[in-house]
């Protein structure tokens, strides 16, 4: 008897070392998650005319797993959300009937599908707005950026909103989360973070502005508010999350103090009661090194009522660490599950992780900066042709300069 019952405890007790929190399933509001390895949102440009395309049913099944959760690269929402060839809309019904079949696909593998919502504000040139107007934004300032070479304005000076015009930005990212639910997504997350639109009213370095959303912390945090407000009142909270990058300063869109204004958000948005929080931490915000978790958004964490993601540099053991220890419900996991697109079981099987291949990534970034001083200097249209070292199974990725110098490569 006495032995029988030692060799439970150490069975159980076996059991216990073999747990792999990120392997633990968790209940995000309505949705069953079975493990915690989010896929990040992924800015993949191969969506020709601002249509998602068939390939990307291949792209987004491989990385499904059944109850898996998974936040689709950015999409536009409207024609002045505009700044990258390439990239997905959300705004027209075509666009809506495109993404049908991806979500579909995800949906039949037993996946969780959200939509991120984004508009990029002054991130953007004359070339990719109606009529050839100036980019929107919460200033007029412009970015200072300039690509590799020099020769061309890659972003043009923006045109400070007015004031009377900013419910109709809020509407658009309404009917944008409408579009979502109509193409089959289970929801929405609001893109709030490297320096797009949002970004640009939320941080000081940026936000300029003299009227109510400006000046304060509570004035800059009021536009993101509003659509969080108006989305969550449009598809219900409980389909809502939003992606923020307190400690960012990508786009020239920093803040002077960070941890205010992720706090300030975080109980903010409590008032809403969205359904989760997604924070990219300090560290690969814009340093390219890995480090320690440094435990920036803990406060945010905890003052945030929702569920709580983190991202940005994360590996095996510390996406355990992080979810063993509190620090966040969820892991969003972006550059690894890009080359690993079975990245849970090879979390579970200690299977060995393909790194994001660094010298893929240079030569493709060389490529693309060809093709992006076209597109920045004017918008092309043709359709892209991939060549089969830039597969879509193979886990490599594109980028452009920018995402680039954004997230550079931490091994
Ligand atoms: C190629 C590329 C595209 C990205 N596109 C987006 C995007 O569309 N939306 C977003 O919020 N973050 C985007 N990110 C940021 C990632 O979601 C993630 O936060 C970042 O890569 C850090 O996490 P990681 O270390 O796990 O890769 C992108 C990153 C890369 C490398």
């Amino acid at each position: 008897m006495e032995s029988c019952r030692g060799k439970q405890q150490q069975e159980e007790e076996k059991k216990n070392n073999d747990i792999i929190p990120l392997l633990t399933p968790y209940k995000m509001g309505n949705f069953n998650l079975s493990h915690r390895i989010v896929l990040a949102p992924l800015t993949r440009q191969r969506s020709y005319d601002y249509l998602p395309q068939p390939h990307a049913i291949l792209y987004y099944s491989q990385r499904t797993t059944n109850g898996g959760f998974l936040i689709a690269e950015a999409t536009v929402i409207s024609e002045t959300g505009r700044g990258y060839i390439h990239t997905p809309g959300i705004w027209s019904k075509e666009q809506v009937e495109a993404w049908k079949p991806i979500v579909d696909a995800v949906h039949a593998k037993g996946g969780i599908f959200f939509c991120q919502l984004w508009h990029v504000g002054r991130a953007s040139n004359h070339d990719f707005q109606p009529k050839g107007e100036a980019p929107i934004s919460s200033t007029d300032k412009p970015l200072q950026e300039l690509p590799a070479d020099g020769t061309s304005a890659l972003f043009s000076s923006p045109r400070r909103l007015r004031t009377e015009e900013i419910p109709q930005i809020v509407n658009e990212f309404r009917i944008a989360a409408r579009n979502a639910i109509e193409a089959g997504f289970n929801g929405v997350e609001i893109h709030g973070a490297y320096g797009y639109l949002i970004d640009q009213f939320l941080k000081d370095q940026v936000n300029d502005r003299t009227d109510q959303y400006g000046g304060s912390l509570e004035n800059r945090c009021r536009f993101s508010l509003e659509i969080v407000e108006a989305v969550a009142n449009e598809i219900g909270a409980d389909r809502v999350g939003i992606r923020l990058s307190p400690f960012g300063d990508c786009l020239e869109c920093g803040d002077s103090n960070p941890e205010a204004l992720g706090l300030y958000m975080a109980k903010a948005l409590n008032k809403h009661g969205i359904l989760y929080c997604s924070m990219v931490d300090k560290r690969t915000t814009k340093c390219g090194k890995k480090c320690d978790i440094p435990q920036n958004l803990l406060p945010m964490r905890r003052a945030f009522s929702g569920t709580f993601i983190v991202g940005g540099g994360y590996g095996r053991e510390d996406g355990n660490k992080a979810v063993a220890e509190g620090y966040a419900d969820l892991v969003a996991y972006g550059r690894l599950f890009l080359a690993n697109p079975d990245l849970p079981r090879r979390f579970e099987y200690r299977k060995k992780i393909r790194s994001h291949i660094p010298r893929i990534w240079k030569a493709a970034t060389e490529e693309n900066q060809s093709k992006n001083k076209l597109m920045r200097t004017r918008t092309s249209l043709t359709k892209p042709s991939y060549s089969s070292s830039h597969s879509l199974e193979d886990g490599q990725f594109e980028s452009s300069s920018y995402l680039q110098n954004c997230f550079g490569t931490i091994d």
